[in-house]
C-alpha cells in the first residue's frame, strides 16, 4: 500500500488552510477580541458559544470541554458510569470512543455494525447488554446517524441511558432533529478537521438535563461548585476562550459547509461508475453531513496506490478495528469476533472531502476512481 514518496499529490485529502483563507478576517478579529480582553479560560466566548451551539443542536445546554474524547469520558461519568461497569458501543469506531470508556473505568462491550450504514446494528445490541451495562454509546460514524429509534427503545426498556458519540456528526439529522438531541447527553469533538473544527483540541457535551449539565460544569473544572468550593472530584477539561471564539465564527458557516459537502458527495455519487467500487449508502432516516465520503473496494490497497499515482489523496478510517488493536488485546476478542467491522477495516477508503474542494477537483477524483 505504499504511495511513491515522489508522486505529487495535487488533490489533497483535506486542506484546512483553504478554509482559513476564506474566513481569515473574521477569525483574526475573533482571536484579537480574546487577546485584547486578556481572559482565556471560562469567559464570555465560551458562554456565548455554549448558548449558540445548544440552540443549533436544539437542546438546553452545551458544556465546552477539552476534546471529544473528554466529552465522552465526562458524559459517561455524569450519567453515573463508574469503575466495573460496562458501556455498549459500536465495534467499528475511532479508538477514542473506547479510550473514553476505559478512562471512566468501564469496559467496552462491542457491537458489530450494519453492512451499509457502518453503524451499530441494533439487532445485535441486546446480546451485548449485561447487568453491568450502565450506558449505550452509539457512534454516528462518518457523519451519518446510527439507527437511533431501536437503540433508544432498548435503552428505555432496559433502563440504560443512551449517550451519543457525535464527534463526526455536526449538523447531521435523524428523523428531523439534529444528532445530539436524542440521548441523555451527546459528545461532540471540535478536532480541527471535523465539520465544525477548532484550531486545536476542543469538545462539548450537550444535554437537555439540567442536573447532568450541572455535573458536567463541575467535572470539567476540578469539581468546583463555586470558586475554591469543591463538591465533587473533578478534572481539568475546558474549552478555552480562543477556541470558542473561533468556533463561533465557524458555527455561522456550518450549514453552508455541510451543504457544500453534500454537493461534492452528489458529484461522486453521480460520477463514480466503476463496478469495483461500492459507494456509501444514505439512510432514509436522516441527512448525512459527509464528514467523510467512504467507499468500499475489495482491492482497497491497490485502489489507494492507484489514486496516489494519479495525485489524489485518500485515507483509511480505520485500518485496524478496536478489538484487534494491541492496546485492547485484553478484550480477548480475536479476528472473527466482529466480522462486518473487520471487513470494513479491510475495504474502506475515504476520498477527498472538504467544503473548499472545487467541482473540477471532485471530477478529477471521479476520473481517478473510475480509471482503477
Ligand atoms: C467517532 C469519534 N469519537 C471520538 C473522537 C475523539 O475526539 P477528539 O479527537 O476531539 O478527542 C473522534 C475524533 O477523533 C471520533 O471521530
Amino acid at each position: 500500500m505504499t504511495i511513491e514518496p515522489n508522486s505529487p499529490v495535487t488533490i489533497p485529502f483535506g486542506d484546512l488552510s483553504r478554509q482559513y483563507r476564506s474566513i481569515a478576517g473574521d477569525i483574526d478579529a475573533a482571536i484579537k477580541r480574546v487577546l485584547d480582553r486578556g481572559w482565556f479560560i471560562l469567559g464570555e466566548e465560551v458562554e456565548s458559544f455554549e448558548r449558540e451551539f445548544a440552540a443549533y443542536v436544539g437542546v438546553r445546554h452545551a458544556v465546552g470541554v477539552g476534546s471529544g474524547t473528554e466529552a465522552i469520558h465526562l458524559a459517561l461519568i455524569a450519567a453515573g458510569v463508574s469503575p466495573g461497569d460496562e458501556v455498549a458501543t459500536a465495534a467499528n469506531t475511532c479508538v477514542p470512543t473506547v479510550s473514553a470508556i476505559t478512562f471512566a473505568g468501564a469496559a467496552p462491550a462491542l457491537v458489530d455494525v450494519c453492512e451499509r450504514s457502518f453503524n451499530m446494528d441494533p439487532s445485535k445490541l441486546e446480546a451485548a447488554i449485561t447487568s453491568r451495562t450502565k450506558a449505550i454509546l452509539p457512534v454516528h460514524l462518518y457523519g451519518q446517524a446510527a439507527d437511533l429509534d431501536p437503540i433508544l427503545e432498548i435503552g428505555r426498556r432496559r433502563g440504560i441511558p443512551v449517550i451519543e458519540d457525535v464527534a463526526q456528526g455536526h449538523g447531521a439529522t435523524y428523523r428531523g432533529k439534529k444528532l445530539g438531541a436524542y440521548g441523555l447527553a451527546a459528545a461532540f469533538s471540535f478536532y480541527p478537521s471535523k465539520n465544525l473544527g477548532a484550531f486545536g483540541d476542543g469538545g462539548a457535551v450537550v444535554t437537555d438535563d439540567d442536573e447532568i449539565a450541572d455535573r458536567l460544569r463541575r467535572l470539567r473544572n476540578y469539581g468546583e461548585e463555586r470558586r475554591y468550593f469543591h463538591t465533587t472530584k473533578g478534572f481539568n477539561s475546558r474549552l478555552d476562550e480562543i477556541q470558542a471564539a473561533v468556533l463561533r465564527v465557524k458555527l455561522e458557516r456550518l450549514e453552508d459547509w455541510n451543504s457544500r459537502r453534500r454537493e461534492i458527495a452528489a458529484i461522486y455519487n453521480q460520477g463514480i461508475t466503476n463496478p469495483r467500487i461500492l459507494k456509501p449508502a444514505e439512510m432514509e432516516s436522516g441527512t448525512h453531513n459527509y464528514h467523510l465520503y467512504v467507499v468500499r473496494c475489495e482491492r482497497r490497497d491497490d485502489l489507494r496506490t492507484h489514486l496516489g499515482s494519479m495525485g489524489v489523496g485518500s485515507l483509511i478510517h480505520y485500518p485496524i478495528p478496536v478489538h484487534l488493536q494491541k492496546a485492547y488485546s485484553e478484550l480477548g476478542q480475536a479476528r472473527g469476533s466482529f466480522p462486518i467491522s473487520e471487513r470494513c477495516s479491510d475495504e474502506v477508503l475515504s476520498l477527498p472531502m472538504f467544503p473548499e474542494l472545487s467541482d473540477d477537483e471532485a471530477l478529477q477524483v471521479v476520473n481517478a476512481v473510475n480509471s482503477f
